[in-house]
């Protein structure tokens, strides 16, 4: 334990703040983006039977395993590996600590990048812009290029006073107010999206099962990545939240809290994207396209476009950035640990680090999209590993278990050490197998 976390840790101030962070670094673009495409190509209804299982299987041991792994060193990933690595007499323990920093850092960086496609396309919203252009021309034309870069610039900018504000004053401020707002948005834009004619048929592809995609492999493996992303595991992010509460908190819950309502924003985004693209005949498409070309096609012409273009992407602002912040945090606390810098030194250094890193990125979508890919596919599933193999084969059962339902209402019996050794451990490797296999997963 450092000095640091000795004495003067940050942490949540209530359970509330907590849970509400957690859920905001849960929902995010993956939502958005990619589980409304999913729902509907991989079998509608039925595409939620993998999800479910496999949302419930990782928030029940991913989630509660990274918290707990925080919350007992008092310290993010860096710290408790290394601890646990002297500890056991392992060598090496600096680097592999450090690896699922660097996995959350480069999922920042990447995703900074596509936050600032998000406020250019809500800057041309409260213009008016939006119902002019040709949204595909527009997109083509803007993302890859230099223009991105300023767009890029603020969304690293806009985290990083939220970071830098600490995290109780900063992170637990931001999610309380932004995540209730983003409910109550998503709500109206979901029954302005039903409302309209032939939105039906949507809903139709959304709900009416069909069953025989799950006996299609990839149905269970696209579930699987996109269960993967949403819930956020890195083997950093979470671990450091977790490192920011109290033994009073109930861990087991809040795992299961984060998931149902990250499921249940997701849902409701299908709800708002599917029906309203339907209405308006336009196949759905997944990532980038169905976001920045597809959807505001339909805004064009919807009535009130721009007030509903408007809202719609300040609802992905709200939810990409208080993802973002939990990205931030990861490597910013492990240089608060490592070193002796302030806070405000720390997320300076790490964000102009991150933009400058960024910047070829930006500028390039081949290179983005391998970027991105290397990251989802090979190194932040690694970090989880290295968490998940410290925390089952390298604790005690006995302390394992009390740590993780320390405060816990519901705490969890024997069952969870099986569980997270064999089935989660396994169900990770297999995360990185199969995204090697088919490109990309999550
Ligand atoms: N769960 C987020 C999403 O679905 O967009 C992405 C994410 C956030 C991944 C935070 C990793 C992380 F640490």
């Amino acid at each position: 334990m450092t000095k640091e976390n000795a004495t003067s840790r940050e942490g949540f101030t209530s359970k509330f703040g907590f849970i509400m962070s957690c859920i905001g670094s849960a929902l995010g673009l993956g939502n958005i983006w990619m589980f409304s495409y999913k729902l509907g190509a991989y079998g509608g209804a039925a595409f939620l039977i993998p999800y479910f299982l496999f949302v419930f299987i990782l928030s029940t041991t991913g989630l509660i395993t990274e918290f707990t792994f925080g919350r007992y060193f008092k310290a993010g990933s860096y710290i408790g590996i290394n601890t646990l690595f002297k500890k056991r007499n392992l060598k090496s323990g600096k680097i592999i600590g450090l690896l699922p920093t660097l996995g959350i850092t480069g999922i920042f960086i990447f995703y900074c990048i596509v936050v600032g496609w998000v406020l250019k396309y809500f800057a041309l919203s409260i213009t008016g812009k939006i119902s002019t252009i040709d949204t595909q021309t527009y997109f083509s034309n803007f993302s890859g290029t230099s223009s991105s870069i300023p767009w890029f610039l603020l969304a690293v900018v806009i985290t990083l006073l939220i970071v830098i504000s600490g995290v109780a004053k900063g992170i637990e401020r931001l999610n309380k107010i932004v995540l209730p707002i983003l409910f109550v948005i998503f709500i109206f834009l979901m029954f302005k999206s039903l409302s309209l004619e032939g939105a039906m048929e949507g809903v139709r592809y959304l709900v009416i099962p069909r069953w025989e995609v799950l006996l299609n492999a990839k149905t269970w493996i696209m579930a699987l990545g996109q269960a993967f992303f949403t819930v956020s595991l890195t083997g950093c992010g979470m671990v450091v939240y977790g490192s920011y509460i109290n033994k009073d908190f109930d861990i087991p819950t809040s795992s299961l809290q984060t998931a149902i309502f990250d499921t249940l924003a997701a849902l409701l985004a299908s709800f708002i994207i599917i029906p309203a693209v339907f209405a308006f005949n336009i196949a759905p498409d997944s990532g980038p396209s169905l976001l920045f070309i597809t959807v505001p096609k339909v805004f064009q012409s919807m009535p009130y476009s721009s007030v509903i273009s408007s809202l719609f992407f300040l609802s992905i602002i709200f939810a990409a950035i208080s993802s973002s912040v939990s990205m931030l945090e990861g490597p910013v606390e492990t240089l608060l640990s490592a070193t002796n810098l302030t806070r405000k030194k720390a997320t300076i250094l790490v964000s102009v680090v991150c933009f400058l890193l960024g910047l070829p990125l930006a500028v390039n979508i081949g290179m983005f999209g391998q970027f991105a890919d290397f990251i989802t596919i090979v190194l932040s599933p690694i970090g989880v590993l290295i968490v998940a193999i410290c925390f089952f084969y390298l604790f005690d059962k006995k302390t394992l278990l009390k740590a993780v339902n320390q405060g816990s209402k519901h705490p969890v019996g024997s069952w969870f050490v099986p569980l997270g050794k064999y089935v989660f451990v396994t169900t990770t490797i297999l995360v990185i197998i199969l995204g090697l296999i088919y490109g990309s997963i999550g």
